[in-house]
């Protein structure tokens, strides 16, 4: 469905070109869920941000359906069924909740405000609702995964849908990704949570900017364990004082 190739990402950041991501290969299939985990920092976000057309690439291709989709825009990538919603939902000064739903719906055939309820919003109280700052954190957040759902794209990324929902919601979270999943469909979690990682079919640890490991729950948790040890290979100094060490 959508592979990844040899994915080398370089940013500029105050004028200097900084290595993001490196050599990523990753083919992801329809029909299967799969988990993208590991360190903070460690590029998982910006992997989808590559596969969704926000980054571009420095070399290397992303392949959809055989066909190379390098050079095709954030647009033609929706409407042609890659969705993504973001870690961080982007506010919107002007917009309705309903206007980003029919939106979505332009690129999906059925969707209506049931998204809402499946998502734990009152449709009621949200449809009007401005996409701005008055939205809390979680209610932009479960507008964002609404939004895909009612897009219902061939490809979904889900950027930590866990962030920022109440753990009374989470498992409702679950269930609706879980149930909405199709077999002509690849869905991609970036997720942090063990539930989540669970209910996938393949888990694919990133760190440092590449894919370290992919495989089931099993192969996965040893290699996870690890990444939660100290990394920094610095001792914090100022002035010459040492002020955090790190093991090393
Ligand atoms: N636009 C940008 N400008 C500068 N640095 C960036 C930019 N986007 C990403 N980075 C850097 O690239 C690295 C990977 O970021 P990314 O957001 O992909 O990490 P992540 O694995 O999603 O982390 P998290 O678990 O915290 O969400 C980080 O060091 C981040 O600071
Ligand atoms: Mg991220």
């Amino acid at each position: 469905m959508l592979s990844l190739e040899n994915i080398n990402l370089e940013l500029e950041v105050e004028e200097r070109r900084v290595p993001i991501l490196h050599d990523i290969n990753l083919q992801l299939e329809a029909g299967k869920m799969y988990a993208l985990t590991g360190p903070n920092g460690s590029g998982k976000s910006s992997v989808a941000r590559v596969a969704m057309g926000i980054y571009k690439q420095t070399a290397g291709k992303v392949i959809y359906n055989g066909e190379e989709i390098s050079d095709w825009s954030i647009s033609e990538r929706a409407r042609r069924g890659i969705g993504y919603a973001f870690q961080h939902p982007p506010r919107f000064k002007g917009m309705l909740v309903k206007d980003m739903l029919e939106l979505a719906m332009k690129y999906a055939d059925s969707a209506n405000c049931q998204v809402l309820r499946d998502i734990g919003l009152c449709p009621d109280d949200y449809i009007e609702r401005a996409l701005d700052n008055s939205l809390s954190g979680g209610e932009i957040k479960r507008i964002e995964i609404a939004t895909l759902l009612a897009q219902d794209p061939k490809v979904r990324i889900f950027d930590e849908p866990e962030a920022g929902i109440d753990l009374w919601s989470f498992e409702q979270l679950i269930d609706v990704i879980g149930s909405s999943h199709r077999e002509d469909a690849t869905t991609v979690i970036i997720s942090h949570q063990e539930k989540i990682l669970n209910m996938v079919d393949e888990i694919v640890l990133i760190k440092d900017g590449t894919v370290s490991m992919r495989g089931d729950r099993k192969t996965i948790w040893p290699q996870i364990k690890e990444s939660a040890e100290c990394s920094c290979r610095n001792d914090c100094r100022l002035e010459g004082e040492i002020y955090a060490d790190c093991p090393r």
